[in-house]
This record gives C-alpha cells, sequence and structure tokens, in this order.
C-alpha cells in the first residue's frame, strides 16, 4: 500500500485538463450490455472504478479493449447474469448492470452493494422501478434474483426520501429502453451524467424523450445498436480543482471542463468573492487573499453537489469568518470533520448541520483517507496547508481522480508517493 505526501503551502499555477466523468463512464459501459454489437467509447478515465467495472463487464462474457482512454465493447458468445459480490460490493455503480442484464436476458443475479461511510445507501428505488416494469425479485443470499417474462412499459415515479436517484434512473431507464410499450419515469434524476446515458441510449437507437428533465418518456424497441460515444467532462474533478485553487489563494486555468454544469458551485464561488469564467474554453479561476464564509446546502443536480461539500469545507475552513455547510443528499457525510480537525480546522456537528469556524492555517499532519471525496478534501487541505501532510489509504483517491499526483505536480505542488 502507498500514502500521499503533500509539502503544501507552495502557491500553485498552471493549467489542469479534466479528464472524462467516472460518474457517466459506469452506467455508459453498463449500457454495453443492451447490444452485441460494438461500442467504442472515448474519453473513459482509466481509474480504479473503470477498471473494476471492466472486470465486471468481462465476467459477465463481454471483451473489452482499454487503450489511451478509448474503450472498445464487444460480445462473442452469450451474456452471463450473475454480477459476483467481490466486484459490486467494492464500487456501487457495478449494480446499475441489473437494468440492462434484465432487459437484455430477462433473469439477472446481482450482488445488493451494501451500505459505506457516507451512508446506508438503499437500494429501494432501484427495485420499485424495475418491478413497476414487470421484474420479480427475491434476495437470497445477499443477491438480488431477477426474473422478468416480458418488460413493458408503466408510470413509475422514482422520488425517494432524498430526492431523486441517479443510478436508479440509469437501472430503470436501461430497462425500459428494451420494454414493451412506453415508460414514464417522473422523478427523474436531472444530473449532466444520466444525460450523457441519455446520449449513448439514443445513439444506439432507444427513444428517449425528455433528456436532462424530470420527465422521462421512453418508447421501447426490440433491438439496439453499436455506437460511438465521448464521455463528458468530470464536474466533480473539475469542481475540485476549481476549490483547490481557491483554498490555495491561487489564479489556476482549467481545461476541457463543461463551465454549465457547474453552476451551483461558481455561484457560490462567486458569494465567497472568487471568480470563475470562461476565456477561449478555458476556465479561469481567480481568487483574491482573503475568501468571505459562505454556507452550503446539497441537493440533487442542478443544486450543490454532495460529491464536492467536503471539497468545499476544506476550502470554508480557511476563511475568515463562520460557514454551515449541511449536505441533504448524504445527512451523515461528515467523516472528514475529523481528519480536518486534526489539521487544525475548527469544525463541529450539531445535528445535520457542520460549523466550520475559518482559521488562518493549516498544518500538515498525517491523516486517514475515507471515502473517495473526503480523501479530496484532505488533499485540498494538505496542498493549502503549512508543512508536511501523509494521506493513507490512498486507493480512495484512484477511484475517481486520474493522475492525480501528476495534474497536482504540473501546477506547482509537491506531492509524491511513499510505500506504507
Ligand atoms: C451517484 C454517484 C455518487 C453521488 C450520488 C449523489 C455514481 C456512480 N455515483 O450515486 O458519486 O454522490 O449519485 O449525487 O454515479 N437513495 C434511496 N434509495 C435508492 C437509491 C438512493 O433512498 O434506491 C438515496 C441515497 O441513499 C441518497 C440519495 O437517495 O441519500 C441519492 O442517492 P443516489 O442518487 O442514488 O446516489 P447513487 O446513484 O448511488
Amino acid at each position: 500500500m502507498e500514502k500521499l505526501v503533500i509539502e503544501g503551502g507552495l502557491p500553485l499555477k498552471g493549467t489542469v485538463e479534466i479528464s472524462g466523468s467516472k460518474n457517466s463512464a459506469l452506467p455508459i459501459l453498463a449500457a454495453t450490455l443492451l447490444t452485441e454489437d460494438e461500442c467504442v467509447i472515448r474519453n473513459v478515465p482509466r481509474l480504479r472504478d473503470t477498471l473494476t467495472m471492466i472486470k465486471l463487464l468481462k465476467s459477465l462474457g463481454k471483451t473489452v479493449d482499454f487503450t489511451d482512454n478509448v474503450l472498445k465493447v464487444s460480445q462473442k458468445g452469450k451474456l452471463n447474469h450473475v454480477a459476483d459480490y467481490s466486484l459490486v460490493s467494492t464500487m456501487r455503480g457495478s449494480f446499475c448492470v441489473l437494468g440492462p442484464l434484465v432487459a437484455k436476458l430477462k433473469k439477472a443475479k446481482v450482488s445488493l452493494p451494501g451500505g459505506c461511510v457516507i451512508g446506508v445507501r438503499p437500494v429501494d428505488l432501484h427495485l420499485k422501478g424495475l418491478k413497476a416494469l414487470g421484474t420479480k425479485m427475491d434476495i437470497d443470499g445477499g443477491y438480488i434474483h431477477a426474473r422478468a417474462a416480458q418488460l413493458k412499459g408503466r408510470h413509475v415515479y422514482l422520488g425517494g426520501v432524498f430526492g431523486s436517484s441517479v443510478l436508479a434512473t440509469a437501472n430503470v431507464m436501461m430497462a425500459a429502453v428494451l420494454a414493451q410499450g412506453e415508460t414514464v419515469i417522473d422523478s427523474a434524476a436531472c444530473e449532466p451524467e444520466i444525460e450523457d446515458l441519455t446520449d449513448f441510449l439514443i445513439g444506439m437507437g432507444a427513444k428517449i424523450k425528455g433528456k436532462g428533465g424530470p420527465r422521462l418518456v421512453i418508447t421501447g424497441v426490440k433491438k439496439l445498436k453499436g455506437i460511438k460515444h465521448s464521455v463528458i467532462p468530470d464536474r466533480i474533478e473539475a469542481g475540485t480543482y476549481i476549490i483547490l485553487a481557491a483554498a490555495t489563494r491561487s489564479n489556476l486555468s482549467i481545461k476541457g471542463a463543461d463551465l454549465t454544469h457547474l453552476a451551483a458551485l461558481t455561484d457560490k464561488l462567486e458569494e465567497a468573492g472568487v471568480k470563475v469564467f470562461e476565456e477561449n474554453k478555458i476556465l479561469k479561476v481567480k481568487t483574491k487573499k482573503t475568501i468571505k464564509p459562505v454556507s452550503v446546502t446539497t441537493y440533487p443536480y442542478p443544486g450543490f453537489p454532495t460529491d464536492l461539500q467536503a471539497q468545499f469545507m476544506a476550502m470554508m475552513a480557511l476563511c475568515q469568518g463562520v460557514s454551515v455547510i449541511t449536505d441533504k443528499v448524504y445527512p451523515d457525510r461528515f467523516i472528514h470533520i475529523a481528519e480536518l480537525n486534526r489539521m487544525g480546522a475548527n469544525i463541529r456537528r450539531e445535528g445535520v448541520n457542520a460549523i466550520v469556524q475559518g482559521v488562518k492555517t493549516l498544518r500538515g499532519a498525517p491523516v486517514m483517507a475515507s471515502d473517495l471525496r473526503a480523501s479530496a478534501a484532505l488533499v485540498i487541505a494538505g496542498v493549502a496547508a503549512k508543512g508536511k501532510t501523509e494521506i493513507h489509504r490512498i486507493y480512495h483517491l484512484e477511484r475517481g481522480y486520474e493522475n492525480l499526483d501528476a495534474k497536482l505536480s504540473a501546477i506547482g505542488a509537491k506531492v509524491w508517493r511513499e510505500k506504507e
């Protein structure tokens, strides 16, 4: 195992190039199960999570070639219907093979993913939607056993206690594209990653109306074909580097990001006194010496993303004043508070809120990565802090940030890996 060592406190400058979106790539890779034809997918980030999805696709009978961020998925024989625990338990994104497998094979055995440190993370909405389309489901031995004689289009409401669900929308949509008749999904997730999946499915020959909105109308077709597609830029990776610029009071250029996907973040940064604007297709982040405290509540898209909450908190830890951070998508996603406090931050949890009292400086410390985005917050804190930070369990970062050390070094951060 390796740890990431950061010598913090250096000013950053230069350009960061953003990779393809992990959360787009995962359901899109699952969607390749819907056709026997070859699919060519560009701009796929080489990450632990995409490699896990490739392993899963191979275990289900697909042939996969992954060269230079281009993924070619083809199929020679028949698909297998079992998604194993070892692959689904390490990454919840794997659960979105359930919809395509049921649609294509009329049966699936998919391991239940279980919870993780950011919360319980149930899958009731996935199951509700697939049941509505005519799938019979039992749980046995930690697996969902699903069977369907013929999927039939229906009206499905997918709003849950915490709003819409990204991967439940993906699962139900991928089943509905091959169902008989019309499916209407209400309270569908509106995340750009779902829009990207919709484009992918339409390119395969699916009939979907309402792209990007909360009501999707899907008319089932008999067969889908292969497609060439390029994955959208990773808005969470882009947001992480933008927040890094602000936290270190640096001016950075961000190449290859889509500003329209980042409105909730840039609006909050504007309030804090940080400017983000586009110039010749490159995003420029301009930061002042002092940053005003800003309170943030996360919501499903187009609200402030829960996947940027921890990083924003790291930045707020270095503001002059008090901010309140609330997560309405994962109300318990606060495990990073204790680690940030080990670096000198002054953050306390009060019920569903994190109260952040800004401090002048953070100081490097050994810290423990607990999940992907919490780890990104520790990287931001480590680069902004004075002295040396050691981040243990960096495999979390490898799940979601392509070439993290190289990208950080290129903008002037002093970062390296060491054996534990
Ligand atoms: C996706 C993202 C993840 C992001 C999350 C919310 C991928 C691979 N992952 O995860 O990075 O943090 O969206 O933007 O795309 N819920 C239920 N029942 C369900 C499903 C979800 O109650 O059946 C709840 C969840 O516990 C959570 C909320 O709904 O409170 C949103 O979760 P959801 O959108 O489903 O997250 P994922 O799709 O798993």
